[in-house]
């Protein structure tokens, strides 16, 4: 019997992974699933960005090996972009790293600086691929609350009160995923403050600022950010991009360097016409992210007429991809998740996926069709 390896043993399927294989069988059975589980995005690329992967297939150079830092006007792409959006000054030479897609980026940086034993602060609700690289490199996972009465933003004070001595990294994400609540000016001058404090890394994962959001924030705006702090972008959501694989991760040299050792070692550069396409789209002007939230504007506003008729509440507020809605009382989430699902044949995800304070919440995905979303609205 050939074993797994034991840093396996606490590491499940991804829910989605198991629960899309659920849909597709319901799907091959002839049900007429709405898919508004998962946040991948429908709607079209920047058409200029298609446009300079196809031609780029005839360069030279396209089909061979690639940089591991990528091509150095795509660096000075991601370095313009976070100048204009964020007003963040970066230089393409040595604080910024292209990926493919952030969410490798979260295991690099959590294997370029976590020991066996080392511990991760990572946010409950939240994206759950922090825990589960975090266990897959024998580290462990220490979640600290967020909960609605506090914005979804951590309680400093008890974080204070943690044993931290063994904390090397700890996530943060805002716009939050799933919540959608944004993070203030305060908090992000504390969160500094404590990785300082503290010497923990702080990593922003940042890809939904510019959904559903009229004031995009990198943390590296932030006054002492780039002495403890790395954030990690995608182009997957801001530009319809998410099966293209292009992400970046930016911050000081010497964390970007101890990444790029790791990366260097894993992959052989990303594909020529991908980062060919990806600077184009980096070069969108204000009427892309206009057009794009117009959109999104009117899908959410559907989602919320859907969320009241299955009797939830939502923050009208909140930015991203998703509405997160609260469930009437006393409701649990998978269970109000199976029975959309079995009754009206509507996929949603169950906010415990994020983790135990999701318990009593729904996720709402805004990646459908105005004409899908009002199908599902006339099922329920
Ligand atoms: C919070 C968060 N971080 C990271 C990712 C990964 O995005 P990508 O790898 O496509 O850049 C996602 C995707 O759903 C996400 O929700």
């Amino acid at each position: 019997m050939i074993e797994v390896a034991k840093r396996l043993q606490n590491v499940e399927e991804y829910y989605f992974s198991k629960k899309l294989r659920e849909v597709a069988l319901l799907k091959s059975q002839g049900k007429p699933i709405i898919n508004l589980g998962i946040g991948s995005p429908d709607l079209e690329p920047p058409f200029k960005a298609s446009m300079l992967l196809q031609d780029s297939l005839l360069d030279e150079k396209a089909h061979q090996y690639q940089s591991y830092q990528g091509l150095p006007e795509l660096r000075e792409g991601i370095s313009s972009f976070y100048k204009n959006h964020y007003q963040v000054h970066l230089s393409s030479q040595t604080e910024v790293l292209p990926l493919m897609g952030s969410k490798e980026g979260i295991m690099h940086i959590s294997m370029a600086f976590l020991n066996k034993g080392d511990k991760v602060l990572i946010p409950n609700p939240g994206y759950p691929t922090y825990a589960s690289v975090t266990k897959l490199l024998e580290a462990k996972p220490v979640f600290y609350d967020l909960k609605e009465g506090n914005n979804w933003e951590p309680d400093f004070a008890a974080l204070e009160r943690l044993d931290l001595k063994r904390v090397k990294i700890m996530w943060i994400n805002y716009p939050h995923m799933p919540t959608g609540a944004n993070a203030t000016n305060k908090f992000y001058d504390k969160v500094i403050a404590f990785g300082k404090r503290h010497d923990i890394l702080i990593v922003n994962d940042n890809p939904y600022s510019f959904i559903l959001n009229d004031k995009p924030i990198s943390i590296l705006r932030y006054k002492n950010a780039k002495d403890v702090c790395l954030e990690l972008n995608s182009l997957s959501k801001t530009f319809n991009m998410a099966g293209w694989r292009v992400g970046m991760l930016v911050g000081n040299y010497d964390f970007i360097s101890a990444v790029l050792r790791v990366k260097s070692n894993m992959d052989s550069g990303m594909f020529y016409g991908i980062q060919k396409g990806a600077i184009e789209a980096l070069k969108c002007s204000e009427m892309w992210f206009k057009s794009l939230n117009s959109v999104y504007h009117r899908r959410r506003a559907l989602v919320w007429k859907l969320a009241k008729g299955l009797n939830c509440t939502y923050d009208e507020y909140a930015s991203g991809l998703f509405v997160w809605a609260k469930l009437p009382p006393h409701l649990k989430s998978e269970e109000f998740t199976d029975l959309v699902l079995k009754e009206h044949s509507i996929f949603i995800t169950p906010g415990t996926v994020f983790g135990s304070n999701g318990e009593g919440y729904v996720r709402f995905s805004l990646c459908a069709s105005e004409e899908i979303i009002e199908e599902a609205i006339a099922r329920v």
